[in-house]
């Protein structure tokens, strides 16, 4: 079912150089291989360039390293975006798998076709809690800086799945793991330069009725896989507005939005709704809303073809909204206070 993604390649130029992989704790060297200097556009800091004219370094900017998140980078739109980020200069991309298999493989590709030497990877079963409890030590303990998070990872599951902690397994992924997630790593986003947090939603939030149904949350009284991922999806954009809200005025500048990356030919797309989407290599929506500069400001927004969309109507019921923020805190043991 799993439909291996190519990484898109742009004419480029090649020059020698080695990557380096680490996973999780450990750094492993990869062999030396080509390398390709693609035409990146550089991201520019006001201090660093501040800092250049001072020196009096006539044209040149000093540039800054920029750190990426991105979960559910070892297949479809995630690994995509991850590709994508990897391009860019000066980026380092955190990416996060929960198959140590399968991310070595990703890393290795991304590193291939990209040529980018700064790539990690991270290892982690986001329907446990103890899981994103330690990917968030294992990223905290090597990056007190994280520029971007991009939630990317979901699930779409046929048959009503519980996990360890007790969730319905969508909700618990697509869900709960963000929420808790986000909060274990918000020192290190708020410290991060123009920091962003990315929350993947779907056109699909509609489905099950646009409803948040306290009552069958979990899905315990009656099952449908489309009802329980558009629940979750719901919820996600829930969890973005509010997240927007609360850290609206931080500091950092830190802002949260959340879209559809588009309908996409992935295995999930191809499990839950048949081939009706876009290739994989087209799926730039996740690059944009993580990196544009036009939304560098935009805070607390939907995005459907990267532009800012009216979700469903009950996102905009503040009583409901903050009753499931209420239920979440409950369900991943942490508070935002
Ligand atoms: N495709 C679409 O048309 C579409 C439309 C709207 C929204 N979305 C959303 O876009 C995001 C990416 O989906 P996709 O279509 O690219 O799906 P995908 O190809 O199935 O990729 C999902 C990614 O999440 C990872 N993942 C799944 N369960 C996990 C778990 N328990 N712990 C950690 N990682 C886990 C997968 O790991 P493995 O590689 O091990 O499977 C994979 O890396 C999802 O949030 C999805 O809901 C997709």
């Amino acid at each position: 079912m799993a439909q291996p993604v190519k990484a898109t390649h742009n004419a480029g130029r090649y020059s020698s150089g080695s990557a380096a992989m680490t996973h999780g704790g450990g750094t492993a060297a990869v062999a030396p291989q080509r390398r390709r200097v693609l035409a990146r556009r550089p991201l520019r800091c006001q201090a660093d360039s501040a800092e250049a004219a001072e020196s009096g370094v006539a044209g040149v900017v000093a540039q800054r390293e920029r750190v990426f998140l991105v979960t559910g980078a070892t297949d479809g739109i995630g690994k995509h975006t991850a590709t994508r980020l990897a391009e860019r200069e000066n980026t380092r991309v955190l990416l996060h798998g929960r198959n140590p298999a399968r991310g070595a493989k990703a890393l290795a590709e991304i590193a291939a076709a990209t040529g980018n030497d700064k790539l990690e990877y991270f290892n982690a079963d986001l329907s446990l809690l103890s899981e994103v409890h330690e990917l968030a030590r294992q990223v905290q303990a090597k990056h007190p800086a994280v520029d971007v998070l991009v939630n990317n990872a979901g699930v779409y599951v046929e048959d009503r799945t519980v996990t360890a902690d007790g969730f319905e397994l969508t909700w618990a992924v697509n869900v709960v793991a963000p929420f808790l997630l986000t909060r274990l790593l918000l020192d290190n986003i708020t410290a991060g330069h123009q920091p962003r947090i990315v929350n993947v939603s779907s056109i699909s939030q509609t489905e099950g009725g646009g409803r948040l149904n306290f009552d069958n949350l979990q899905h315990e009284r009656y099952y449908d896989a489309h009802s329980a991922y558009g629940l979750s999806k719901l919820a996600s954009v829930c969890f973005t507005y509010d997240l927007a809200r609360k850290l609206k005025g931080h500091p950092s500048g830190v802002t949260v939005n959340c879209l559809d990356p588009g309908t996409v030919n992935t295995k999930m797309l191809l499990a839950g709704w048949g081939p009706c989407g876009i290739p994989v290599g087209s799926a730039d929506n996740e690059l944009f809303l993580a990196t544009d500069e036009s939304v560098e400001a935009v805070s607390g927004k939907y995005f459907v073809s990267s532009r800012a969309t009216q979700s469903c109507r009950q996102t905009f019921d503040n009583d409901a909204r903050a009753k499931l923020w209420g239920v979440l805190e409950e369900q991943s043991g942490v508070t935002y206070n």
